[in-house]
């Protein structure tokens, strides 16, 4: 889907979804601002519409000086998108120490509000923005082990559908994906200790999707592509499946 020419940051860029998001949307004309931890795998991308972010997210201050720098630069940040996240090996409850929860927790649940709270200001000045955070069908449709992940993906749902109201007045709209399984690094990071990767790709997860295979990493970013564009002007607070059916 063809969108507007926008300025875009992107969170977890150097992800498996991160990178599929920056190439759909350098495609599409627009600027993008990637943010990554780990920025290596995003040189094959270079492109005078590319600024990339070597930032932790969980720094506010430097997600603020990046957004600020954004902002000078271009005049406007329309689109917010958090791809970010980091995944729980399935694990027992009585076996997941409160380290694992709170780094789940701050990841996958703080960072939206560091970044949120840092571009709403500049999308409030010009009554017009879109944020697209990518959560887990895993919040609506769970697996055993998982129950700190599936928390922190609820989490995500709750804060864009209370922000969607928050924001309407503003003309901002905010809206949530729920990706099925996706054939990423994070993936194999589900898998419970000693059990063979492979073999739960296959058995597990490929089995559980109707469509019968994985999500690609396109298929998400051709989503956030829709809910940033005006083609979803009357779209927000609401949660886009991309899982094959796996919620059903
Ligand atoms: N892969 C799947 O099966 C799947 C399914 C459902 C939902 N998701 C969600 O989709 C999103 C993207 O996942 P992915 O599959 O691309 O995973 P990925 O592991 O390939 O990418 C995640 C990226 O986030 C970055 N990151 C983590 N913590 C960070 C921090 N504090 N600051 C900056 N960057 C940080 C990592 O460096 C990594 O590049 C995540 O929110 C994930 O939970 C993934």
């Amino acid at each position: 889907m063809a969108i507007e020419q926008q300025v875009v940051i992107v969170t977890g860029a150097g992800g498996g979804m991160g990178q599929a998001i920056l190439k759909y949307l350098l495609e599409q004309g627009n600027i993008v601002v990637g943010l990554d931890l780990s920025v290596t795998s995003l040189a094959s991308l270079y492109s005078d519409a590319l600024q990339i972010y070597n930032v932790n997210v969980l720094d506010e201050d430097k997600v603020n000086d990046v957004f600020r720098n954004v902002y000078d630069k271009y005049g406007r940040i329309d689109g917010l998108v958090n791809a970010l996240g980091i995944a729980q090996a399935a694990t027992p409850i009585e076996d997941v120490s409160i380290d694992e929860w709170n780094r789940l927790m701050d990841v996958n649940v703080k960072s939206l509000f560091i970044t949120t709270k840092a571009v709403v200001p500049y999308m409030k000045v010009r009554k017009k923005g879109a944020i697209v955070t990518i959560a887990s069908i895993s919040a609506v449709r769970p697996r055993p082990g998982l129950q700190a992940y599936i928390a922190s993906k609820g989490a995500a749902e709750s804060f864009s559908r209370g922000l969607a109201i928050e924001l309407a007045p503003h003309q901002i709209r905010v809206n949530t994906i729920h990706p099925g399984p996706s054939d990423t690094q994070m993936l194999s990071q589900f898998t419970a200790a000693g059990a063979n990767v492979e073999q739960t790709k296959q058995d597990v997860f490929v089995q559980s999707v109707p469509l019968g295979r994985l999500v690609d990493p396109t298929d998400i970013a051709g989503a956030v592509g829709y809910l940033l564009s005006d083609a979803a002007s009357m779209v927000t607070g609401t949660t886009l499946h991309v899982d094959g059916g796996r919620g059903l």
